[in-house]
């Protein structure tokens, strides 16, 4: 009885085999070895028949054959509607997944944004102001002469005699300062443009500009602001520290360094080996520029200060090269969300 067992399955097998994915030719075999009058269903039936000491023995031979074959049967026909969907095109549901695109803002404009938030949340206003500018407000009201340096053909792209793209975001503060009345509360985030090319300079960079004017702001209040930004920014232990400077429209000016954080302070390559980053410029607003936009020095004072978005982007993701950000690859533009 054992051996007719092991002879059906294996014809079963061979017949299941031919049939290959032929879906009704499977379903053939079920009906003939397992189908009411199948082949292996008979011999379920003649088990009665055995004298009662074998019964259990074939019984278990039979019972293992049946199970056998309708694995196999399963399978058969699972890979039969598989490759039917693949010769019909319709849509198969064991191909694992593919991500969908999403997209994602450069991390330039995520910087910038997140730069932003942190002054809205100490009540700063964020504005904008014109990327083709008048040479008025790029350099003339911002108490920086005919005769300065920056001036010069070699950093600033001229539209006209009195027209530039802006060289910073600093003339959005004289705009400001011209259209309302103290107190001034603002951040002002955009492109800005420099007749310079090379491994750390691009013509076309991003700057985000600050102006606080009132009664009574001060240098401490420069200070506080600034250090709580680059707290928020860079995280709360990372040391800052304010380095006399020079800016035509501030006086006193400072700039501000944070400790590297690349080395923690130790030194290392990117901070030259000082330990030490420069961010940012800022200072007092000059009254220079206070009387040009009609307002009394002796009545108000206030704080400017200006940041460049690539630098800070570089420093917070550990970017070390400045041209990732105007290749667009997607493959490193992925990395940021
Ligand atoms: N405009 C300066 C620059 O492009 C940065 C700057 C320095 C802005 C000091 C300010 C400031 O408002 O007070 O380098």
């Amino acid at each position: 009885m054992k051996d007719i067992v092991q002879q059906i399955l294996r014809e079963a097998f061979e017949e299941l085999d031919r049939a290959n994915s032929d879906i009704k030719a499977i379903d053939k075999v079920r009906v003939k070895y397992l189908g009411r009058k199948g082949r292996l269903t008979e011999l379920f039936k003649q088990l009665g028949g055995l004298p009662k000491e074998k019964r259990p023995e074939i019984g278990k031979v039979l019972n293992e054959a049946r199970e056998q074959l309708e694995k196999a049967l399963g399978d058969a026909i699972a890979r039969a509607k598989t490759a039917s969907l693949e010769v019909s095109g319709d849509f198969d549901i064991t191909i694992p997944g593919r991500r969908p695109l999403v997209g994602r803002l450069h991390p330039i404009t995520q910087t910038a944004r997140d730069i932003c938030q942190i002054f809205v949340q100490m009540g700063f206003e964020v504005v904008e102001g014109p990327e083709v500018e008048l040479d008025y407000y790029n350099f003339e009201a911002l108490n920086i002469p005919k005769d300065h340096p920056a001036r010069d053909m070699q950093d600033t792209f001229y539209v006209s005699e009195e027209v530039v793209l802006r060289t910073h975001t600093s003339p959005i503060q004289v705009r400001v300062m011209e259209a309302r009345k103290p107190p001034i509360q603002i951040i002002a985030p955009g492109k800005a443009y420099r007749c310079d090319s090379d491994m750390t300079h691009t013509p076309m960079f991003h700057q985000v500009e600050g102006l606080m004017v009132g009664k009574d702001v001060s240098f401490a209040d420069l200070k506080g602001v600034l250090t709580l930004f680059v707290h928020q920014m860079f995280g709360p232990h990372v040391g800052v520290r304010f380095r006399p400077s020079f800016f035509p429209f501030t006086e006193p000016s400072a700039e501000v360094d944070i400790q590297c954080v690349i080395c923690g302070g130790k030194g290392c390559r990117v901070c030259s080996y000082t330990g030490w980053l420069e961010i940012l410029g800022s200072g007092m607003v000059d009254p220079a520029v206070f009387e040009m936009v009609g307002y009394d020095p002796e009545q108000v004072t206030g704080f400017a200060f200006g940041m460049g978005i690539e630098r800070i982007a570089m420093l917070r993701w550990g970017i070390d090269d400045l041209r990732l950000f105007f290749d667009n690859d997607v493959r490193f533009l992925d990395q940021f969300f």
